[in-house]
This record gives C-alpha cells, sequence and structure tokens, in this order.
C-alpha cells in the first residue's frame, strides 16, 4: 500500500489525462487523514486550482456551513477529496476517461484514510462510486453497504446555490450522516479496541 507521501508526488507528476496539462494545481484533498468520514466531489474550480484545495469557492463556503451544521469541520473530523484532482476545463463535468484515469488515486486515498462513511456530493460522485444509473433527486439519503463503507449521496453545494429549495432535503441527508456518524462511534465504543482484523478493509470500487 502507498504512504501519503508517496501517493502525494505521485498525484503531483501525474500526467494521465489530459487535465494534467491544463491545471494551475492539483487539488489533492484536505481535512483530518484519519477522519471517519470521507466527502467527495466531482473536480476542482477555478478557485480551486488556483489555490490547490478543495471546495474553496462559493460552494465551499457552503459546504464548510453544512458540515458546521452538523457540528464537522474540514480541519477536524473529515477528509475532503474530489473524483478528479484536476480543473476540467470551464468547469464541465470529468469526462469517463478523466474520472477512470484519477480513481486509483482516490480508492488510494481511502484506503489510507480508512474512513466509515463516503459521502458523494452530488451526481458525478454518486454515478461514479456507488452506481452509474444513480438518480441524486431520487435516490439521496439512502444508505449503501459497499465494501465495509457506508456510502451515502446528497446534492452538490453548488446545486443548493443554484436551487435553494432543495435544501431541506439537503439538511435531512445531513441529520442522517450525523446519525450514521454517531452511531457508528458508540458502537465502536462498546466492541472495544479493534484487534488486528479491523485493518483489513477493502478498497470502494467501481
Ligand atoms: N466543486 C467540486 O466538486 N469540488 C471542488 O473542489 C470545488 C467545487
Amino acid at each position: 500500500m502507498l504512504d501519503w507521501d508517496t501517493l502525494r508526488s505521485a498525484c503531483d507528476g501525474c500526467h494521465r489525462c489530459p487535465l494534467g496539462q491544463t491545471r494551475t494545481n492539483l487539488v489533492f484533498g484536505v481535512g483530518n487523514p484519519e477522519a471517519e468520514i470521507l466527502f467527495v466531489g466531482e473536480g476542482p474550480g477555478e478557485q480551486e486550482d488556483l489555490r490547490g484545495e478543495p471546495f474553496v469557492g462559493k460552494a465551499g463556503i457552503l459546504l464548510d456551513k453544512m458540515l458546521a451544521c452538523i457540528g464537522m469541520s474540514r480541519t477536524e473530523n473529515v477528509y475532503i477529496a474530489n473524483i478528479v484532482k484536476c480543473r476540467p476545463p470551464r468547469n464541465r463535468d470529468p469526462l469517463p476517461e478523466e474520472r477512470q484515469a484519477c480513481i486509483p488515486y482516490l480508492r488510494a486515498q481511502t484506503k489510507l484514510i480508512r474512513p466509515k462513511i463516503i459521502v458523494c456530493l452530488g451526481k458525478v460522485a454518486a454515478t461514479t462510486l456507488i452506481d452509474p444509473d444513480f438518480s441524486i433527486m431520487r435516490s439521496h439519503g439512502v444508505w449503501y453497504e459497499r465494501k465495509g463503507y457506508w456510502m451515502i449521496a446528497t446534492f452538490h453545494p453548488a446545486a443548493l446555490l443554484r436551487n435553494e429549495s432543495l435544501k431541506r432535503d439537503a439538511y435531512s441527508d445531513l441529520l442522517r450522516i450525523r446519525a450514521k456518524y454517531d452511531e457508528i462511534l458508540s458502537s465502536e465504543i462498546k466492541k472495544g479496541p479493534p484487534d488486528e482484523s479491523d485493518g483489513q478493509k477493502e478498497e470502494t470500487e467501481k
């Protein structure tokens, strides 16, 4: 398994797809590398490309507020990454071949973090990680258990900025995420300290 430094260097030098030629900065991810929850967006936008950090533009400000409303923050209890680590031109959706090229890096990050919960922010993340036919309108807020991870999708914060009427549903998704997190933590406390076999989780695949 790759360690963080090796993974970071591999990403920094990556030219597996054409997005590597047009990026200003690679956007690796941010947060607690031991977080129980991994949030996955789509790909960097303009501000993220300039600063090298995910979700720092308008959608990022909203994401920080969403996290705060369930008592979380990007520096403490979550890790935030994207399906692709380089900005797609004019913020278009990443192409299937760009997602395929980049996803091994997200898998490697997931193996290192070993989160209990993976939250897909929007359609690109949900169709890449949960189900290619995933419909956010129909299936947001639904839990899926995949290879040892609890997975759920909710609305991308950029979609909430475009359509405020979705915020109520997004709030109820966030409450479900917080409830699952509390449930997992309390069952861990009851179980006691982990034994050796708890380190054997498999990666999430698609
Ligand atoms: N939108 C995303 O999906 N990811 C970011 O990092 C920023 C905006």
